[in-house]
């Protein structure tokens, strides 16, 4: 299999983090448009992106949410909000920033960044106190929250693949 398809065995849920620069407005870029291009129901890209980089919000995101102990040592964190204005159904918009969030993290894998999923829908005490943070509209829903520094750990590359998860023409025939 070629080399850029790798990232998607590569990437793993990192959380610790060693200090360094900030991201260049080039790799933020690369980022977001990574994000963006993931699909979406009717092509809606129901999609708003809170982009995070001043340590003391960083800092005071990690109260703010029961497992984000490691955005201390984040050099950036996006908030992925769905815009219900732009999609009115509640599954799709999920599903859209879902799509979203996986675009961003395979970026960040590809940048030799480290990154994680941190879930906020449908807990609605963290979206309330991410909203709250940012002074996001009501309209505007966080989904995820993605935690991303200079990876200061190494994990291994998964292997999750299970035959009898697959079901060839018919539930009853599995791959095994
Ligand atoms: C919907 C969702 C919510 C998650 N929430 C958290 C979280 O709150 N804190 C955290 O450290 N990791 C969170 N994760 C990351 C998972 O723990 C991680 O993806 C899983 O353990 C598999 O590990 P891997 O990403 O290294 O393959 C979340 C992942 C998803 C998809």
């Amino acid at each position: 299999m070629d080399q850029q398809a790798d990232i998607l065995f590569t990437r793993r849920s990192i959380r610790l983090y060693k200090p360094g620069s900030p991201l260049t407005k080039g790799q933020l870029h690369f980022l977001l448009d990574a994000a963006m291009s993931a699909p979406s129901a009717r092509n809606r890209q129901p999609w708003q992106f809170v982009v995070v980089s001043r340590k003391d919000l960083l800092d005071e995101l990690s109260c703010r949410h029961p497992y984000a102990q490691m955005l201390r040592g984040a050099v950036l964190a996006v908030v992925v909000c769905g815009d219900t204005r732009l999609e009115s159904e509640e599954s799709y918009l999920v599903q859209a920033c879902s799509a979203a969030t996986q675009n961003l993290l395979l970026g960040v894998e590809a940048l030799g960044l480290g990154g994680v999923w941190l879930g906020v829908h449908p807990r609605k005490e963290r979206t309330e106190a991410i909203s709250e943070l940012f002074g996001i509209p009501p309209e505007i829903v966080p989904v995820t929250l993605v935690s991303i520094g200079y990876p200061a750990e190494k994990k291994p590359r998964n292997a999750h693949y299970k035959h009898d998860r697959v079901h060839l023409n018919g539930w009853t025939n599995t791959m095994a």
